[in-house]
């Protein structure tokens, strides 16, 4: 009965208010994590393969798991707790939808200075050395008091329903197909198998994640669900991830390894969040609202009404952030000489990473550099490019405006708004740093994985002449120079001078980025893992 094409969301505008009875349904039958963040700062990711002998013990292991996934519900209801704990220690509540997105809490200053070419949020920089406030080492002990369970998810590949035994698998072609087999790679250019981590080459039928503030914790409960899963008899974990999320600032921005802020721009399921964005961000020329049909898809083991699940993409990215700093000192270097100077300044190598990400640092979309307010700002998302239709603010094949055209595609290829915005992901994933290199796990929540994550990174992050060129003696416009693959040397067109019409420079970039394993899962509703038996 729920209307999933609507952009409105779902549930209450605020989070004191209450879910419609469908709605609540609704929530109490899927995981968390799909239509938010978990937001959670450290987690660890169990990949297990099944016991093949014993279907009929994984799947008991699987009922036993019904009763400690969390919710869409619980989530809901552990954020609100999570509010009021911020909101006592004096942190709140502002409920930006930033730190929204990041943390579930409400947001507190980013402390980020936003000016033009500005900001300084790199690893390195001094946000990552800020002192913490008074406020913020409360928060951290009553945080360490929050009763609320870590966080679960479980997920299973194409691979684990086979091994369960269940031949009614969700319908998703890519998800079938599975992320080993020549095809897809092929289409997306990842990588033979062989170079993946030797944790990812083999099969891997499920994937729990627990997550929670406090590593300790995830690491008691990481235990308990492996130590369960081989009582039980039913697999074992073979292989691990930790994510641990990296911050400006204690309770600031997430960043990523390269030092940008990231998880700004994310489509919205819940009404809360979508009316924050709006107060906070705007929304007249980017909304954020999306509908529950972009990540929500049926559960054919679920509840007939309530069954559904989210297909999710995992993809290990490693980040060579030695060699990304080259390949942005290379496009600095190329800017200062067509500026008559022989080297680059710090402003140069700012404008370069922000060419190359679409924002710079601190966030601040490097279509729009001038509307950064101040340190309280919130980072800018209400923009399009339909106002620098030649790329000569952000240029084309920027990160940004690969994954995310907003409505270059309408007038470009006289496409619809509508389609554009159904390739929208839901990004849910975690850095990592380990002694073998440090990177990205990458996580996306998607109803369809050819129409959403595939398409993005096949048919937009890798493809050369999206969003122009090629045809009309355009030159190409390159890859993606944050994730594309597999054509580093075709040239990229950069503005010499930011927003001046003229010459462009074309400087190709490498890869910094590799893939190091990947599977598609399907994040089942709680009805079908309790009749999993
Ligand atoms: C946005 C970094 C991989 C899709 C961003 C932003 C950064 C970033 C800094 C800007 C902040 C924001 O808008 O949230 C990275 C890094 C990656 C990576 C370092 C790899 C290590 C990917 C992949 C995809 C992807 C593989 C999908 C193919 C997106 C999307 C956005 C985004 C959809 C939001 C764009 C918007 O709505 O404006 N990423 N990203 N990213 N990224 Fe990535």
């Amino acid at each position: 009965r729920l209307d999933f094409t609507k952009e409105t969301g779902i549930g209450p505008a605020d989070r004191q208010g209450e879910f419609g009875p469908d709605e609540r349904r609704l929530m109490e039958d899927i995981q968390g994590n799909i239509l938010k963040s978990h937001g959670r700062d450290h987690s660890r990711h169990l990949f297990i393969r099944f016991d093949r002998e014993r279907p009929g013990k994984a799947r008991a292991w699987l009922a036993t798991m019904a009763d400690q996934v969390t919710t869409a519900m619980a989530q809901w209801e552990q954020s609100r707790k999570r509010a009021a704990i911020f909101a006592a220690v004096g942190l709140g509540p502002v409920g930006a939808p930033l730190s929204a997105e990041l943390g579930d809490g409400p947001r507190v200053s980013t402390g980020v200075k936003v000016g033009p070419f500005g900001g300084h949020n790199g690893p390195d920089g001094p946000d990552g050395h800020k002192r913490r406030t008074a406020p913020e080492v409360r928060l951290s002990a009553a945080l360490a008091e929050d009763p609320s369970p870590p966080f679960v998810n479980l997920m299973l590949s194409a691979s684990g329903y086979q091994a369960l035994g269940i031949t009614d698998l969700p319908q998703d072609e890519a998800f079938r197909r599975g992320t080993r087999g020549t095809a897809t790679l092929a289409k997306l250019c990842d990588p033979p198998v062989s170079e993946w981590h030797e944790g990812f080459q083999g099969a891997i039928d499920a994937l729990v994640i627990v997550a929670d503030d406090s590593p300790a914790e995830v690491q008691e409960k990481a235990d308990a669900v492996a130590g369960a899963l081989l009582r039980a008899g039913a697999g074992k974990v073979v292989h691990e991830e930790i994510g641990k999320v990296l911050r400006t600032h204690p309770h600031g921005p997430v960043r990523e390894h390269f030092g940008f802020i990231d998880g700004v721009s994310e489509p919205h399921f819940l009404t809360k969040d979508i009316e924050e964005a709006k107060k906070e961000q705007g929304y007249e020329k980017w909304h954020p609202g999306a509908p529950l049909h972009l990540v929500l898809a049926k559960d054919p083991g679920g509840h007939a009404e309530t069954g559904y699940g989210s297909y999710f993409v995992y993809r290990k990215l490693e980040q060579d952030v030695p060699h990304f700093n080259r390949q942005r000192l290379k496009l600095a270097t190329e800017l200062a000489k067509a500026d008559g100077r022989a080297e680059p300044h710090e402003g140069d190598i700012e404008l370069a990473g922000a060419y190359m990400v679409g924002r710079f640092r601190n966030g601040v979309p490097v279509s729009q550099p001038a509307t950064g307010a101040g340190d309280d700002a919130p980072i800018a998302n209400d923009f399009d490019f339909l106002g620098d239709k030649d790329g000569l603010k952000c240029p084309y094949q920027a990160h940004i405006r690969k994954t995310n055209p907003r409505g270059d595609t309408t007038w470009q290829f006289n496409g619809s708004l509508e389609k554009e915005r159904n390739r929208r992901i839901a990004r849910r994933g975690i850095s990592y740093e380990s002694d073998g290199g440090v990177g990205l796990l990458f996580l996306c929540a998607q109803a369809d994985i050819s129409r959403q994550f595939e398409f993005m990174q096949a048919d937009w992050c890798n493809d050369v002449d999206f969003i122009c060129g090629g045809e009309d003696g355009k030159p190409s416009t390159g890859q993606d120079p944050i994730v594309g693959c597999g054509h580093a040397d075709t040239p990229m067109n950069w503005p010499k001078k930011h927003g001046v019409p003229g010459e462009m420079l074309s400087v190709s970039l490498a890869e910094s980025v590799t893939l190091r394993g990947a599977e598609y899962f399907f994040l089942p509703s709680r009805g079908f893992l309790k009749t999993a038996r």
